[in-house]
């Protein structure tokens, strides 16, 4: 099975408010990114790579690639205006035709673990891709337009999603099109294959796998001591 890896890193982080786009903040002694690409390969073993990063950073982004070369052959792909554009583009490398299996992970989720890839790639033949997703510990409220609350949602039946979401490759790029023909964009790739009908399982996300958005996250995450 060839499972190809697209790493999402063409963002410019407004709600992290930094000058620099978050991925390229250090972490831990590394731009943040590098740190995710770093343990992913030392997680699994990958047909090839594709990296997003942002037009208007593509220098900051190279340098920052010559410092800390990837320990092994990367591609690089420029990304879109939206994360849903960066994907499309990297679905558009040639390389992605000689995989079965493709893995897109958020450049800002430096602590995916092994036992979770591991559940995903479990789950891949038997349905047509596999996300994680954790349950929300908040009470969950609808509200009118005014803010008030409507009723109290069952929270047996919500996730929280998060990457690496894993897709037999045919049909990520199927999706795709799709969404392209139609003229829609969705924030995660699951919404794209459940918008063109295919079936995708929700396994047990990680609490661990936090996405960094805010300086409070990248405070905490910072502080844990993996
Ligand atoms: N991403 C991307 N291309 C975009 C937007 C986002 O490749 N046009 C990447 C980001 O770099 C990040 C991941 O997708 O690794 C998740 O993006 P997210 O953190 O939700 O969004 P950002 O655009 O980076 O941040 P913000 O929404 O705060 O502006």
């Amino acid at each position: 099975m060839k499972i190809g890896l697209i790493l999402t890193a063409g963002g410019i982080g407004k709600r992290f408010g930094s000058e620099t786009p978050k991925q390229f903040v250090f972490l831990k002694g590394k731009p943040l990114f590098i740190l995710t690409l770093d343990n992913l390969l030392k997680i699994q073993e990958f047909n090839n790579i594709i990296l997003t990063y942002p037009k208007s950073w593509e220098n900051v982004f190279f340098d920052l690639i010559e410092q800390f070369p990837p320990s092994r052959t990367v591609d690089f792909v420029e990304g879109g205006s939206e994360r849903f554009y960066s994907v499309w583009n990297a679905l558009q490398h040639p390389s992605i035709k000689s995989t079965d299996i493709v893995l897109i992970h958020d450049a800002v989720r430096p602590f995916v673990t092994s036992s979770l890839i591991e559940r995903l790639l479990n789950g891949i033949a038997n349905f047509d891709g596999v996300i994680p997703g954790i349950k929300v510990k908040d009470t969950l409220k609808e509200s009118d337009e005014n803010g008030v609350a409507l009723h109290t949602l069952n929270r047996n039946k919500i996730f929280a999603i998060q990457t690496p979401q894993a897709f037999k490759t045919q049909i990520l790029v199927e999706s795709y099109s799709k969404a392209i023909n139609d003229g829609k964009i969705f924030t995660d790739d699951s919404g794209v294959a459940e918008f063109a009908g295919f079936r995708i399982k929700i396994v047990e996300g990680e609490e661990i796998n936090i996405k960094i958005t805010s300086p409070l996250d990248f405070a905490f995450a910072e502080f844990l001591n993996i």
